[in-house]
């Protein structure tokens, strides 16, 4: 990771004050005096602030049930940012894998280890996602078919990836892609006639949703390591 990163994964500095250190020169990375808060370094580096050896915090790992009507961002916007629910220090150094809708509810997963969340969200891993969807019309009776095939969306040149879908109700559904595509969901049932009228991520993975509305947990190793 870059150098002022770590710095501030290892001390309470914030960015710019990290920065401040290294370009005085504060900063000693084995052993050589450091200047350049872009330098790449490794947790094996002997890195060390005033003489004494830093180490960088572990990485978090956490899920979120988003409730309904926030943003999935760090700031407010129309809508309050998720990060009103997340009560826990240094929130402001974690990111969000995989945005939902504002009026989409669900698991949502941050951490603050961008190789972690690159992984899950770069399209050649085609991470499942699952989502129960609600519909404003009976499923019709090929649409199963047609989302497995593959379908195009509006303006788009390449049909979306198979995807998965088992009805559990005449107007309810398990959706689960492989994709995340600008609100793929929607616009699937969008271009077979329906309308998404209730939208909630259930599963990212085998990472399964299991806290109440507006609540959070860190997620087990095991949970981490599955991706
Ligand atoms: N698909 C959508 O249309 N919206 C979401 O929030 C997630 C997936």
């Amino acid at each position: 990771m870059r150098l002022d990163k770590f710095i501030c994964k290892s001390t309470e500095l914030s960015r710019p004050d990290a920065r401040g250190v290294i370009h005085a020169g504060e900063i000693f990375v084995n052993g050589e005096v450091i200047t350049d808060a872009a330098t790449q370094v490794h947790e094996n580096n002997r890195i060390t602030l005033a003489g004494q050896p830093l180490i960088a915090r572990p990485s978090r790992y956490l899920m979120m049930h988003k409730p309904p009507g926030t943003l999935c961002s760090n700031l407010d916007g129309a809508y309050p940012s998720l990060f009103r629910w997340l009560d826990i220090d240094r929130a402001e150094d974690l990111h969000i894998v995989g945005r939902l809708d504002a009026d989409t509810t669900g698991l949502v997963l941050l951490t603050d280890d961008g190789r972690w969340s690159f992984n899950i969200i770069r399209p050649q891993q085609q991470c499942e996602k699952t989502y129960r969807v609600g519909l404003r019309d009976p499923l019709a009776d090929d649409v199963a078919e047609r989302f497995a095939r593959g379908l195009l969306l509006q303006g788009e040149t390449a049909p979306t990836l198979p995807a998965r879908l088992e009805p559990v109700g005449p107007r309810e559904v398990l959706l689960t892609i492989t994709e995340g595509r600008f609100h793929q969901v929607k616009r699937m049932f969008s271009a077979v006639g329906n309308r998404v009228i209730g939208l909630h991520r259930e599963q990212i993975g085998k990472v399964r949703l299991d806290v109440p509305s507006g609540q959070w947990r860190h997620l087990t190793t095991d949970e981490v390591d599955c991706f």
